[in-house]
């Protein structure tokens, strides 16, 4: 069992967390624990009373006066606007009457066995009831008859919990929602750095650290997408945790709109950490009857740092966060031309690409931007998703056909959110457009937003990237989406949105489940959990520059695992070793994730080709284990020159060593394979190393006095 209820407490329990809930004055869910595992069921309670006891009364109420109680000093797990509460709500809410003030207290829980999916949003599921446990504790606001469900369930195998918030509106009046957050937790975290990525076009997924002093730091967006610029995903640090050691919190949002993880210290060396669709601008009417769902989020815990936080959430992420028939399975190896021709190309011109690259083992071919409309190459024409008559005058089955002769599949790319302004859609149909009352949509290159809160707009949709996979025998689809949105109503709107494009993909995965489809907002501008749960592999970043590209992978893996990763090598300026971009550099980045090419096959030389060929050989002889095996990182390469990672499973262990700058007779670089096995032996270079050896006195690498350079070592058990 892995919830224990006693007197006032729920004690959840995955092997090796435990997280400790407790009513408090019979009224209040606050926090007592999040943290290794703890095996006895004690009243932990009474830390409440040695954490604000001796508080004056300026500030701080003693809670012995339950009503001069300024709840803002306790640990709370689900926070609103009353009773001294002060700190960021979880809820916040405006009443018929002009109020603003709730006041929820408990009204009961109950357990049930497994997970339930969360209606119209993608959340982490079980496979079997077994897997899991949920607790559901009520609380009430008398006044307003509004009731918070908060959610947990416990996954023990997969030592997470995951919790979301259902607000129902069981009263007699409207509501309007200004604040719907999935999940609050305290922390006594003195110390405490909160990890967060941000970045850019072409350099995503950047780390940084915040030291939580006393101002509250905000991770957020408000763009109506997840967003390059920050990223739905945070861990709470203790003071010197790094990759193996120390206590870390991850926090993981499954949601791909506007969103919030906020961090907010006290005076009272708590920190509360709040996440959930973003309260700014937000105001959800919410009529009697009616329910209003937010989204899920992912805590982990590891007591050994960063690394192993990783490996939890790669592999919940991996076997219960992703889904369809692609989810167990090794994923093609493909070449993509949009480095190469951009939108200006002919059917010719792929059909070269893709025979250089039939012939040296690529599995798939992935036609992107430029191959639709009837206007030519410069104007595209988003939303007219039929081919160009002019690149392809019979359709484009008879092209799918002849790479497929060639022994490899097909894919293509579409931009189903946005629409061209010189597009018949818009034309047909300049009222799809999603833009604010009273406000033209300013377009960006010539595109608007496509509203999908619109149920015309999503029959449109489906129906147009029907025709075209029911037109040839297309295995995948890149779903792209590259401009922001400029103007909408509201962020309710951009939430619609966001459920509307759920709807969407929810369709085309039932319809076509043969097919494999991969995320993509101008490079890894939309990498979240929520887009994995449709689309079991996202496009990291359009950098295919080795030293980079290093970063922006490093900072992905951190949540993700390297089969969702879309990455790719390339050579820039083509043909010419770019000096920090050497092929085997830049293809040895690559296959620290889900693996192929951006270039021009057709244009390497006879001995960078034969290069290629190797490469691809070597990704598949380790496909299996980088994409289904464990990760385990070697230094941080935004702030170290050396840095390495290796994939393991039962059969074999696989390094990628990477130097950015040569160490000229420098320290020796020496890296312990955490990963091996004692008593197993590894064979590599002939050479043959104990399991203990590998995992205690480490590996010794050795690099060029050049600058990129590059290493893939295999262990292979030796059986
Ligand atoms: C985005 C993607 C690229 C490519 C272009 C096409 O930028 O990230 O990979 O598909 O769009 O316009």
């Amino acid at each position: 069992m892995s919830i224990t209820v006693t007197e006032n407490q729920f004690h959840l329990r995955t092997n090796s967390t435990s997280y400790v809930i407790h009513i408090f004055r019979d009224k209040y869910p606050v926090h007592l624990y999040w943290g290794s595992r703890l095996e006895d069921d004690g009243d932990l309670s009474y830390i409440l009373d040695t954490m604000v006891a001796d508080r004056a009364a300026g500030i701080h109420n003693n809670y012995d006066d339950i009503k001069k109680l300024f709840l803002s000093d306790v640990p709370m797990e689900f926070s609103c606007m009353s009773e001294g509460l002060y700190r960021t709500p979880t809820y916040h809410a405006k009443y018929a009457d002009g109020s603003t003030v709730s006041d929820f207290v408990y009204n009961g829980y109950y357990i049930e066995k497994g997970k339930k999916s969360l209606s119209g949003l993608p959340a982490v599921y079980v496979e079997d009831d077994s897997e899991a446990e949920t607790l559901y504790i009520t609380l009430l606001d008398k006044k307003s008859g509004v009731k918070a469900i908060l959610s947990y369930t416990v996954m023990p195998e997969y030592d997470v919990i995951t919790r979301s918030i259902r607000y129902e509106n069981c009263g007699a009046d409207d509501v309007t929602l200004l604040c719907a957050k999935s999940c609050t937790v305290d922390f006594y975290a003195p110390d405490y750095e909160l990890l967060h990525m941000h970045g850019d076009w072409l350099r995503e997924a950047t780390v940084e650290k915040t030291k939580l002093d006393h101002v509250k730091v905000s991770v957020e967006s408000n763009r109506g997408l997840s967003s390059a610029q920050q990223h739905p995903f945070c861990v709470l640090m203790e003071k010197g945790a790094n990759e193996e050691m120390g206590n870390v919190y991850g926090f993981s949002l499954v949601y791909s709109g506007s969103f919030q993880i906020e961090a907010e210290p006290t005076s009272t060396g708590l920190v509360r950490m709040n996440a959930g669709i973003s309260s700014f601008d937000f105001g959800w009417e919410l009529s009697p009857g009616e329910s209003f769902q937010a989204p899920e989020v992912v805590l982990v815990h590891s007591d050994s740092g960063l690394g192993k936080m990783s490996r939890t959430y790669h592999n919940l992420y991996r076997k219960r966060l992703c889904r369809g028939k692609y989810r167990d399975q090794e994923r093609p190896m493909l070449i993509n031309h949009w480095d190469a021709t951009g939108t200006v190309y002919t059917a010719e011109r792929l059909a070269e690409i893709a025979k250089a690259g039939a012939e040296i083992g690529i599995e798939m071919f992935v036609m992107d931007d430029g191959w639709f409309g009837d206007t030519g190459d410069e104007i595209r024409q988003l939303g007219d998703w039929f081919p160009d008559k002019r690149k392809f005058p019979n359709g484009i089955s008879s092209m799918v056909e002849s790479i497929n002769a060639d022994g490899m599949r097909f894919g293509i790319w579409f931009e189903p959110e946005v629409v061209s302004v010189d597009s018949h859609l818009y034309k047909e149909h300049p009222d799809w457009v999603m833009t604010a009352p009273g406000h033209d949509a300013t377009p960006m290159y010539g595109q608007v937003i496509l509203d999908f809160a619109n149920p015309d707009v999503r029959e449109y949709i489906i129906k147009s990237i029907s025709d075209i996979l029911d037109s040839a025998n297309v295995s995948y689809v890149k779903w792209d989406y590259n401009r922001p949105i400029i103007e909408t109503a509201n962020q309710e709107h951009k939430h619609r949105a966001i459920l509307g494009l759920y709807e969407v993909l929810e369709t085309l995965n039932s319809k076509y489940p043969d097919v494999l489809f991969e995320g993509c907002s101008s490079g890894g501008g939309r990498f979240d959990p929520g887009m994995l749960y449709y689309m079991p592999q996202t496009w990291s970043s359009d950098n295919q520059r080795a030293n980079v590209r290093i970063g922006i992978q490093y900072g992905t893996s951190l949540a993700y695992p390297a089969i969702t990763m879309g990455a790719h090598a390339g050579q820039i300026p083509l043909g010419l070793a770019s000096y920090n971009n050497p092929l085997e550099t830049s293809a040895h980045v690559a296959m620290c994730g889900n693996f192929g090419y951006e270039m021009d096959l057709a244009k390497l030389s006879e001995a960078e080709m034969e290069q290629v060929k190797d490469q691809i050989k070597l990704y598949k002889s380790i496909r299996k284990t980088v994409q289904f095996g464990d990760m385990y990182r070697f230094g941080n390469p935004f702030e170290e020159n050396r840095t390495g990672v290796c994939y393991c499973d039962d059969d074999e262990m696989v390094l990628f060593t990477f130097q950015s700058r040569p160490q000229m007779n420098g320290e020796e670089w020496r890296i312990k394979l955490s990963c091996a096995e004692i008593g197993a032996k590894y064979e590599c270079d002939g050479v043959v190393y104990t399991g203990e050896s590998l995992k205690k006195l480490g590996i010794r690498i050795s690099l060029e006095h050049y600058d990129y350079q590059t290493r893939c070592m295999v262990f292979k058990k030796v059986k």
